[in-house]
């Protein structure tokens, strides 16, 4: 096969066959097709899209660079995939949540990409929490716990983590396809039973508008279905933040008040909601109604934070150690009005100017770092009265941050519609 050949048959709209399709991955993932061959193939894909059996058997040729988890023992095995939002902390929650159901959760994750946090920069702001398990320890762990939180192994699709360097230069995201074939390949790797998207929209997401959400949810739900997972999806709302904590340390501590039972509504409903998809996925409850009181009783009782307890411990972490946060500086509301409308993008960007995010790979993060949010979508606002908190302890870059924050921030005087935090999204 020639990839030359290849290339231009998606460059002129026809369809790949599956052997051409393998022929790629294969080449890209052993080193015998070149980044450049590979960057010209996601180009012509990102511009002339791929149908299901493409995006199916490039989903199938990205695993098949490396191998899957190993299915062991009776519990059945459930996972969420989030596409990313400001202020998201949901697995750090819902993993222990779903492991005290006796369902066994291998959550691999990733860090912060563009605006949004990663769920692995937020669990290392605990002090010694590991992030790079072994598959043998993954195993131990989901035996021993029941869940468990960390990167991809160096065997876990591989083809993904090339592929996915390339895209990031080269323009090609934004794929419906690329991106279906690149999150449904590493939760199929896992040997799931069952799998909860949460796919989100808005300007604090990676996706801006609904319509985009519901072709990636379409298309994500439809791979996992021909590879036999049970997979469900929500489309929510990003157009503020997820609770009031956005950064890494302040998530975490906003996760622990969750998983003791307190915390912000909108994180407490939204993580009940996603878990409770599953505990119908997996016929641990026979209704909505009950996986949720079971699920709300599990945080209240302490359950939930007795299994985070000891997930964070088997991952050699320690929550005794007290995690620092930024000295607090408040930005203030400037006229009296509603908030109308946060750019989540520019509070990303004020992050990111703090420390708390990355602007280059592999940038070293400060946990410390992050905004902790007074106001919602809709709320009635006086002049002078606190909208947020930054929390850093840089000032040089606190004022960049409140600069950042200002121009976030709209205040109207018309009342507006408070966004819906989510809704059920099904394919026919
Ligand atoms: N997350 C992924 O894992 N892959 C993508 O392509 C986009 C988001």
């Amino acid at each position: 096969m020639i990839p030359a050949v290849v290339i231009a048959n998606k460059r002129d709209r026809r369809p790949l066959s599956t052997d051409e399709i393998n022929f790629m991955i294969d080449g890209f993932a052993r080193g015998s097709i070149p980044d450049y061959q590979m960057s010209a193939l996601a180009m012509a894909i990102y511009l002339n899209g791929m149908g299901d059996r493409e995006i199916s058997d490039l989903t199938d040729a990205m695993i098949a660079s490396g191998s899957k988890l190993q299915q062991a023992g009776d519990s059945p095995r459930v996972d969420k995939h989030s596409t990313g939002g400001l202020g998201d902390k949901t697995s750090l929650i819902l993993a222990p949540l779903l492991a005290c159901c006796e369902l066994h959760v291998p959550m691999i994750s990733g860090r912060g990409l563009g605006i949004t946090g990663g769920t692995l920069d937020k669990l290392e702001a605990i002090h010694g929490f590991r992030t790079n398990l072994s598959e043998t320890e993954i195993h131990r762990q989901l035996e021993q716990v029941g869940c468990v939180i960390t990167g991809a192994t160096d065997t876990l699709v591989p083809a993904d983590k090339k592929l996915y360097g390339l895209r990031d230069v080269t323009a090609t995201v934004p794929s419906i396809p690329l991106i279906t074939a690149s999150i449904m390949s590493k939760k199929i790797a896992e040997s799931l039973d069952a799998l909860v998207l949460d796919v989100k929209f808005g300007s604090g997401a990676f996706l801006g508008t609904e319509k985009l959400a519901e072709e990636l949810a379409a298309s994500l739900i439809r791979i996992g279905k021909l590879a036999g997972v049970n997979t469900t999806a929500l489309i929510t709302d990003m157009t503020q933040p997820l609770g009031d904590m956005v950064g890494n340390a302040c998530e975490v501590e906003e996760s622990i008040a969750i998983l003791q039972g307190g915390g912000p509504v909108d994180v407490r409903e939204l993580t009940i909601e996603l878990a409770a998809r599953l505990l119908i996925c997996t016929h641990r409850e026979q209704n909505l109604d009950d996986a949720r009181n079971r699920l709300g009783k599990l945080l209240d009782n302490g359950a939930a934070m007795d299994r985070f307890e000891r997930m964070v411990q088997s991952q050699g972490g320690s929550l005794a150690t007290a995690r620092h946060l930024g000295r607090s500086q408040t930005f203030l509301a400037k006229t009296t009005g509603y908030l109308n409308a946060i750019d989540g993008q520019l509070l990303g960007q004020a992050i990111i100017a703090m420390g708390g995010g990355r602007m280059v790979a592999g940038q070293a993060i400060d946990f410390s770092v992050g905004l902790r949010m007074h106001c919602k979508i809709g709320d009635a606002l006086s002049e002078g009265q606190p909208i947020l908190d930054v929390l850093c302890d840089d000032q040089a870059k606190v004022q960049t941050a409140l600069q950042l924050v200002e121009q976030a921030i709209s205040i109207s005087d018309a009342e507006p519609t408070r966004p819906t935090l989510w809704r059920d999204f099904s394919i026919q």
